[in-house]
């Protein structure tokens, strides 16, 4: 059986490169969902260990051990962000299916060069931004034709850390903090995400301009944008690390707001973590004078859903849900972003893919 092939169940063998953080998230999705986890590696023999004792998986040395493994269809990297680029090129090369954590790699160019194997490949290369399996952002993104001609938009997130305005609010010893490894700081960690739902919804900007801000250890903790679409449409980005405390509707750290106004109507959805465990909400205010209307009331796991996408885009030969070429279009959108410290200049956004 080749390595893209599905295995006679018709569920991939997957294989979980990296047992940290973000792999609970994607193993209780995994779980919820019912997909089985097969092989489990992590250079932390403990977490490898734990992680697969908790999902009965098999442990693997290395992940080039578990790319060889012919049981293995379909792998799950959830490594440190420069560890990336080389990873998913592995996994293609061998013939693997690949969900990638966000982003895709730390340079547009890296991403470019995945993005463009990926395509070549026949392989399904779904990217980790799972807000878009996220209910309430979903639902706005299901609806825009109701409310459409779409006049503007904004996207703002505002998160209290402790200590704020230094680092994307982790121990320093820790790679999520070291902006090299990562590839940026809180623009990048949190900002990829809103971007990717920015293209979800709009398609790609031509062109933006504003300003961000960095604290001394390089880390964005303030940014303002303003993107321009192609049909006219101008959508707003705000986001910022803050000593405010008690954010949003649920008083947590965490305040995330999407806003959609059109000649028909307005969409509103909101998150209070990233993790969603806090229920999110999603409203519908249409132009025939009723009241909003909420859009979902039985509230699914992001993390399942965007699991399940993946095992079904893998059956179905596509992906369902952020492409490789999307990972891409993020991270250079990030990197030109990144040019825009302290100027609000406008730079016209030229992607290759
Ligand atoms: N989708 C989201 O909202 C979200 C949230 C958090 C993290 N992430 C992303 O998930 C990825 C992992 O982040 P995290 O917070 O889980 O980090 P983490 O440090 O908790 O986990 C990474 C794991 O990879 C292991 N590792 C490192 N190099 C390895 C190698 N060569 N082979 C095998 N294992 C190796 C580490 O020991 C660690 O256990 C990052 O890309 C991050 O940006 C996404």
């Amino acid at each position: 059986m080749s390595g893209g092939a599905l295995s006679d169940a018709g569920v991939p063998g997957i294989g979980l490169v990296g047992c940290g953080i973000i792999s609970q998230c994607l193993l209780e999705g995994a779980e919820l969902a019912g997909i089985p986890i097969r092989a489990v590696c992590d250079v932390d023999r403990g977490k490898a260990a734990r992680t697969a004792q908790r999902v009965g998986a098999y442990v693997r040395e290395t992940y080039e051990e578990l790319l060889a493994d012919p049981e293995i269809q379909a792998v799950i990297i959830a490594l440190p962000n420069d560890a990336h680029y080389l990873a998913a090129l592995k996994a293609l090369d061998a013939g693997k299916h690949v969900f990638c954590e966000k982003p895709l790699t730390t340079s547009a160019a890296q991403s470019l060069e995945v993005a463009r194997r990926a395509e070549t490949s026949g392989l399904v290369f779904q990217m980790g931004y799972m807000k878009r399996f996220n209910p309430a952002f979903s639902a706005v993104k299901q609806r825009l034709h109701q409310i459409a001609p779409v006049t503007t938009a904004s996207f703002r997130l505002t998160v209290s850390g402790d200590p704020v305005l230094e680092g994307p609010g982790r121990e320093p010893s820790s790679w999520h903090a070291d902006i090299e490894r990562a590839g940026g700081g809180f623009l990048v960690h949190s900002g990829s995400h809103l971007l990717d739902l920015m293209m979800f919804y709009f398609g790609l900007p031509e062109a933006v301009w504003g300003s961000l801000r960095r604290d001394a250890s390089g880390n964005e903790y303030a940014n303002s944008f303003m993107f321009r679409f192609p049909d006219g449409l101008h959508v707003s980005l705000q986001m910022v690390q803050t000593r405010a405390r008690g954010l949003g509707y649920a008083g947590s750290t965490w305040e995330e707001i999407v806003e959609v106004n059109g000649v028909n109507g307005r969409l509103a959805a909101q998150g209070a973590d990233w993790m969603g465990k806090v229920p999110p909400r999603a409203s519908f205010h249409p132009a025939d004078g009723e009241g909003p209307r909420e859009l979902f009331t039985f509230w699914e796991s992001q993390w399942a859903e965007e699991m399940k996408a993946f095992v079904t885009g893998i059956a179905e030969g596509r992906c369902l849900g952020s492409t490789a070429a999307d990972g891409y279009r993020v991270d250079y959108v990030l990197e030109q972003l990144k040019r825009l410290e302290n100027e609000s200049g406008l730079l016209e956004l030229r992607y290759e893919l």
